[in-house]
């Protein structure tokens, strides 16, 4: 084990010698390149993919794309250069100045030097085409190709800095990051839509489960995040959950990405609200900030006329049925198409974590949802039964009594009122971008039927 100060030490160390030898030329990302002001001969190399190739007379146009921005580097290059092989597609790597670009179109150009073909493409048989703007579901079946396009390349874009701006949010926020588990052996929603975990072949005995137990992906990190809400009073966790919900909605997929949070000491829905209204803020004024290109390309040409609303806060008070997909799109339209949080559902309706709000005729609970236009429920939160004897006799109910020993525990041993939500990361880039269908703001979709590569 090293030391802090060892391990300081050993750090500096590693750190490269300086080198006596000419600098070769700077390796820039496309995004770098593009933002470098006054640009007046620097030597660099950038590597990345041929967008476009136009030959004139003397001189010969690439546009080069490696992922980092949506905008392209123009590179300029003399005809006389040998240029059969760089082709739409094809990978390679340019060497030369960077300089000020006389178009107005671009800052800088690359006036190349050096262009090497790292890996041919040949564009008959490539499913992409040079100026197509293909539609989202006709690049569905090339999940692997796919993300060499300025449409999914922005979504991606935004799905990382969307992910980047949600730990900032927590951890601004004072929240504790909890890795909670993949396999578990609790079903936390209760609503049967486990994928069960196996060994492939089976070990030793043939009838013995792996675990000894039934085991399960997860459909949600909530009880881990509780058990850890008894120590630390924010926690949140941000990982893959998976359902076999047996859907081909464009809202559902078999595995997606749950944001999920857990406050302890809270006792209203009011201040749960306030955190889940301040995550959607916080991480879209983000991502607004970092990638504002590709959240307008979306706007532009995937999803136009969508804009992301102003969020006004209205309340809605609904029980006896469970609320459909028509239900919650009405209830977004009726209240003007902005984002509606929908409390205290019909305790026969939900998980038996929730609390009991007590009340009558209708019996609820302290259940929150957050509908937004064009997606639906997009959070799903409450606050907990935390007082032993309720949750004992839900529990009983349900028949879980033996297998919630561990839960009923938590209400035995320095119980709080505590509460949480949970927030569907795909639904959120939807609503963001204003993205149709869910397969396409993830970079594999796995849903019935599907599981391609
Ligand atoms: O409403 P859900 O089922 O809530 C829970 O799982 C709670 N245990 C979370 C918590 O309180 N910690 O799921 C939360 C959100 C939904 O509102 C929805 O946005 C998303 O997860 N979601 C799905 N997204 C894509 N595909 C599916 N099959 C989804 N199921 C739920
Ligand atoms: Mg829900």
């Amino acid at each position: 084990m090293l030391g802090a100060r060892c391990l300081l030490r050993a750090l500096r160390s590693c750190s490269s010698a300086p080198c006596p030898r000419p600098k070769p030329s700077a390796k820039l990302s496309v995004r770098d390149a593009l933002r470098v002001q006054n640009a007046s001969g620097e030597r660099v190399k950038v590597q990345g993919w041929v967008r476009s190739v136009r030959s004139q007379k003397e001189v010969l146009f690439l546009h080069v794309n490696d992922g980092s921005s949506l905008e392209s580097l123009q590179v300029v290059a003399d005809s006389n250069l040998d240029s059969r092989e760089l082709d739409f597609g094809c990978s390679v790597e340019v060497q030369g100045q960077l300089v000020k670009s006389p178009s107005k179109k671009q800052n800088v150009e690359l006036k190349a030097e050096k262009i090497e073909v790292v890996g041919n493409c040949d564009p008959k048989d490539f499913p992409l085409k040079y100026k197509d703007r293909p539609p989202l579901e006709y690049l569905r079946q090339f999940p692997h190709l796919r993300c060499r396009t300025n449409a999914l390349g922005s979504i991606l874009r935004v799905r990382s800095e969307a992910t980047a701006a949600i730990h900032s949010f927590f951890k601004d926020s004072g929240f504790v990051h909890i890795h909670t588990p993949i396999i578990t052996s609790n079903d936390c929603e209760g609503a049967g839509e486990l994928f069960q975990v196996e060994p492939s072949s089976k070990i030793k005995v043939p009838e013995e489960n792996f675990f000894d137990v039934p085991a399960f992906l997860t459909v949600s990190g909530q009880l881990h995040l509780e058990v850890m809400s008894g120590a630390f009073t924010q926690v949140f966790t941000f990982g893959p959950t998976f359902r076999a919900e047996n859907s081909q909605s464009r809202r559902h997929l078999a595995e997606f990405y749950m944001v999920e949070a857990e406050i302890s000491f809270v006792e209203s829905l009011q201040d749960l609200m306030q955190v889940m209204e301040g995550l959607f803020k916080s991480a879209t004024a983000m991502v607004l900030t970092s990638c504002p290109e590709d959240v307008a390309l979306c706007h532009r040409y995937i999803a136009p006329g969508q804009k992301i609303r102003t969020y006004v806060k209205k309340q809605l008070f609904n029980w006896g049925v469970d609320l459909h997909t028509e239900h919650e799109k009405y209830l977004v339209k009726h209240c003007g198409n902005i984002p509606v949080f929908v409390i205290n559902y019909p305790l026969a309706l939900k998980p038996f974590y929730m609390r009991d709000n007590e009340d009558g005729p209708q019996h609820t609970v302290a259940a929150v949802d957050l509908l937004v236009p064009g997606v639906g429920e997009l959070f799903g939160g409450s606050l907990r039964e935390e007082r032993y004897h309720f949750l004992e006799q839900r529990l009983a109910r349900s028949g879980l009594t033996e297998a919630y020993q561990w839960y009923l525990d938590l209400r035995r041993f320095g119980s709080v009122p505590h509460g949480g939500f949970g927030m569907g990361f795909e639904r959120y880039l939807q609503c963001i971008l204003g993205i149709d269908n869910i397969k396409d703001v993830i970079p594999f979709p796995r849903f019935t039927h599907s599981c391609i590569l």
